[in-house]
């Protein structure tokens, strides 16, 4: 029998019994399936993929559409892991409409099973509202990629007191706001750890140290796939980028010297079939 969905409820379970959550990003259906298959919680369609799938220089460039291509994909493999579809840029910034649409397109066409955005008290209209449309959202503060022309790079926020109570405020009026989770990236280990503590909610760090109430972190990253640029708080588990490169070497030269395919990867032929035709 398949294994029960990981759900907004048992996101709050978590919470409760202390039980750490496991999320990674994924963008495509064999990933998925393997992420998923090796038990992990979550999987967040990030709009990462814009860096790590499509090779842009920031998240800024990513449409609905590419999401919803790639959260279809994703769907498809994970049988058992929450699927979380992330609203891109703009998506969310230009009325309450559009953003209840977007984010019922990621539920309805990318088979989501909820959606993430960036951002606390200016974008809480938005989160109501797709809340109110029976969409579960996950909040996402700290260093908010979306941002980046604002904050004027990829940086750690929330290092002073003005950051730190604004993210600490945000987090609560997200919170009261209904999202089942919130994404705490790039901040101080202390900061995370005072505001998971302050919630009833799950805390999902990402460079935001051990006290969040699970962690996530680009998939590439984590296998040591995506090397063009590896954040301090990346752990590689594996170092993927050698192995693949090992193995294309190893390929490329057997076709060169003709040792693959060899017998076992071929199709035959009965010899009187193959005499006539010559
Ligand atoms: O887009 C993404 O992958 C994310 C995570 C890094 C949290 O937002």
């Amino acid at each position: 029998m398949a294994e029960k969905r990981f759900t907004v409820s048992s996101f709050l379970k978590a919470k409760k019994n202390g039980e750490k959550i496991s999320m990674l990003t994924a963008y495509d259906y064999s990933t998925a399936k393997l992420l998923d298959e090796a038990g992990v919680d979550s999987l967040l369609v990030g709009d990462s993929l814009g860096m790590v799938m499509l090779g842009y220089e920031n998240t800024l460039q990513v449409t609905m559409d590419d999401m919803i291509h790639h959260c279809r994909a994703v769907s498809r493999g994970a049988k058992r892991a929450m699927v979380i579809g992330d609203m891109p840029f703009l998506s969310y910034h230009v009325s309450i409409e559009d953003s209840i649409r977007n984010a019922g397109r990621l539920v309805q066409e990318g088979g989501a099973h909820a959606v993430k955005l960036e951002g606390g008290r200016e974008v809480l209209d938005k989160i109501k509202a797709i809340i109110n449309a029976q969409i579960p959202v996950i909040g996402h503060l700290g260093l908010t990629p979306q941002s980046i022309n604002m904050f004027g790079g990829f940086k750690v926020q929330g290092k002073n007191e003005e950051q730190a109570k604004k993210i600490v405020e945000d987090a609560v009026l997200l919170q009261e706001a209904g999202v089942f989770s919130i994404v705490l990236e790039c901040v101080p280990e202390g900061l995370a750890k005072l505001i998971s503590q302050r919630l009833d909610i799950p805390t999902i760090g990402i460079g935001a140290g051990k006290y969040c109430d699970g962690q996530v972190l680009v998939t590439q990253d984590m296998l040591g796939m995506y090397t063009d640029f590896v954040p301090k708080f990346v752990k590689q588990y594996s170092s993927l980028c050698d192995l693949i490169k090992e193995s294309t070497k190893k390929y490329i030269e057997e076709i060169k010297e003709g040792s693959f395919p060899a017998k076992e990867h071929i199709f035959k032929i009965d010899n009187e079939v193959l005499e006539k035709l010559y």
